[in-house]
């Protein structure tokens, strides 16, 4: 079946007539200068924004206030910010699992009165493992202090805690965390190697307790601990982080070492949750809160601020714009900053894992494009890579900068250098270079957004992680999709289990496939 990309959704009158009008506005990609834009002195106050220890630059964008003015509509038309405040209140907004999505909940307890108990009891349990661990209260199998942690999990259960731990590693002040994901058993070997059996606390996170390459790593994990320690039973001594208790008691973990967290938190959206416990362990429990903290700051902006000044639903409207009147499916993420590497690929699997659906809240196939493709590098080794295709590849492909004003572990002529360079990008996209030789011509007219922390700490991080969870929140909710579930998943993992357990019931082309990695006789 093929999806059409060009028509809108059809949703109501109202969305009906907001999406016709935003269309007829299509003309504007190719007369908008954006270097005009800016010449209007008003324009930079009115298309930037401070907020949450962030000051955010979207003027180098191909849209005017007509175009700002008919984005606003729609979004108001697809109810958007009720949507969001339905979110914050606890509702069912993730009909096809039957769920609510409690991530906000989870940095503001009080926000759902009858959850308050159980939210607040659940930060206890994270804070009270964590300092056990940092204090050296909780020891290892023969009683020795824990110097480091494995993590096992994947996806949502492990790219949120890295991407963290690694941001803010400078802040790291307790045992070492590392982080096993693929199932790919070259990563555990050689850390393996590195690590004292004696000193190390396996944490086995996992919403299903189900994922195969979590489960093959943690019983590989165990057993390493077991034969060096001879132990029994290794899964006594690990720490489970779940949704799902029966299934980590019935592996073997000790209720005691268990520690759990709603459904209803989706896996995208649970650093948050006891999944964040390497990072209370890493940083300790405070700087953990106001990780939280920063996003419940950037939470109450959204909820509060008028759609014109509101961050995550302007940021997310721009996406709309170039996404579904342009037809640009890309987008480009790149950090001016090696300590959020990480961040790109937790915004693949936030973005790409809530958006990438083909199927709207109505049951039907939807008639517009959807989530776009989430890529990009840290600068300047993007510009290393690919920025020649951002500059002089046939299609534009939107940009979003990030760098932090203030680098406390740089030196300042590197800083400076960094941020240079990404200015001077932003810049070059925009204004571009006109020469006879069309080899060295570079179109301009490119947009960026640029987003600056004042400095990275916990609380300028939870809120750029909570703007863009806003934003992803924004588009779906333009797009009438779910953006919590991910069905999308299931058919590889089924799939996988037929190969592996050498089954012929395949194409041709598997079976080969098979036969040549010797997983097919
Ligand atoms: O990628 C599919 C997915 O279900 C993600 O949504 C989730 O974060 C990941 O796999 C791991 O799932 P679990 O935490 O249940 O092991």
């Amino acid at each position: 079946m093929r999806v059409s990309c060009r028509s809108q959704p059809r949703e109501t009158r109202m969305t009906e007539t907001a999406w016709r009008k935003l269309s007829k506005l299509g003309n504007k990609f190719d007369d908008l200068q954006i270097a005009d834009l800016l010449a209007n002195e008003s324009r930079l106050a009115n298309y930037s924004l401070s907020t949450c220890g962030l000051y955010v630059d979207f003027s180098k964008h191909l849209v005017d206030d007509e175009v700002m003015a008919a984005l606003l509509e729609l979004a108001g038309a697809s109810r958007v910010l009720e949507k969001g405040r339905d979110t914050y209140a606890g509702e069912q907004v993730n009909p096809t699992e039957g769920r609510a999505a409690l991530h906000m909940a989870l940095r503001q307890p009080h926000a759902i009165p009858a959850m308050r108990e159980d939210l607040m009891a659940a930060r206890a349990s994270i804070k009270a493992l964590a300092d056990a661990i940092r204090s050296g209260e909780r020891r290892g199998p023969n009683g020795d202090a824990i110097t480091d942690i494995i993590n096992i999990g994947i996806g949502g259960s492990d790219l949120g805690p890295k991407m963290v731990c690694t941001a803010l590693h400078e802040f790291a002040d307790g045992p070492h965390c590392h982080f096993i994901s693929n199932v790919d058993g070259a990563e555990l070997q050689v850390l393996q190697r590195k690590l004292n059996p004696a000193t190390t606390a396996i944490l086995i996170s996992s919403k299903t307790f189900t994922t195969t390459e979590t489960l093959r790593n943690a019983d590989s994990a165990l057993t390493w601990q077991a034969t060096s320690l001879g132990l029994q039973h290794a899964a006594r001594q690990a720490i489970g982080i779940t949704a799902s208790p029966a299934n980590a008691l019935a592996f073997g973990i000790p209720e005691q070492s268990l520690i759990t967290f709603p459904e209803a938190i989706g896996g995208r959206y649970s650093l948050w949750s006891a999944i964040g416990l390497p990072i209370a362990i890493a940083l300790g429990f405070d700087r953990f809160m106001e990780l939280l903290d920063g996003a419940a700051a950037m939470d109450q902006h959204f909820l509060k601020a008028k759609p014109d000044r509101n961050l995550p639903l302007i940021l997310g409207l721009l996406g709309i714009w170039y996404n579904n009147v342009a037809q640009v499916h890309s987008h480009a993420v790149v950090p001016y900053c090696e300590r959020l590497g990480l961040m790109v690929s937790y915004l693949q699997q936030l973005d790409m894992e809530s958006n990438g659906k083909l199927t709207g809240l109505d049951g039907k196939i939807v008639k517009h494009a959807t989530g776009p493709v989430i890529w990009g590098q840290t600068g300047t080794n993007g510009q290393h890579a690919f920025f020649q295709r951002l500059h002089q590849g046939t299609r534009f492909v939107p940009v979003d900068f990030i760098a932090t004003v203030k680098d406390n572990l740089s030196m300042d002529s590197h800083h400076r250098m960094l941020l240079a360079n990404m200015i001077a990008q932003s810049s070059a996209l925009m204004v571009g270079s006109q020469t006879d030789d069309l080899h060295r011509f570079h179109p301009g007219n490119r947009p960026s957004t640029t987003i600056l922390l004042e400095e990275l700490k916990p609380s300028t991080l939870g809120a750029l992680i909570a703007l863009y969870e806003h934003k992803v929140f924004v588009q779906a909710a333009v797009w009438n999709i779910n953006p919590f579930d991910q069905w999308g998943v299931e058919l590889g993992k089924v799939l996988a289990s037929s190969v592996l357990d050498g089954s012929t019931d395949h194409d041709p082309s598997t079976l080969s496939l098979m036969k040549k990695t010797g997983l097919l006789d």
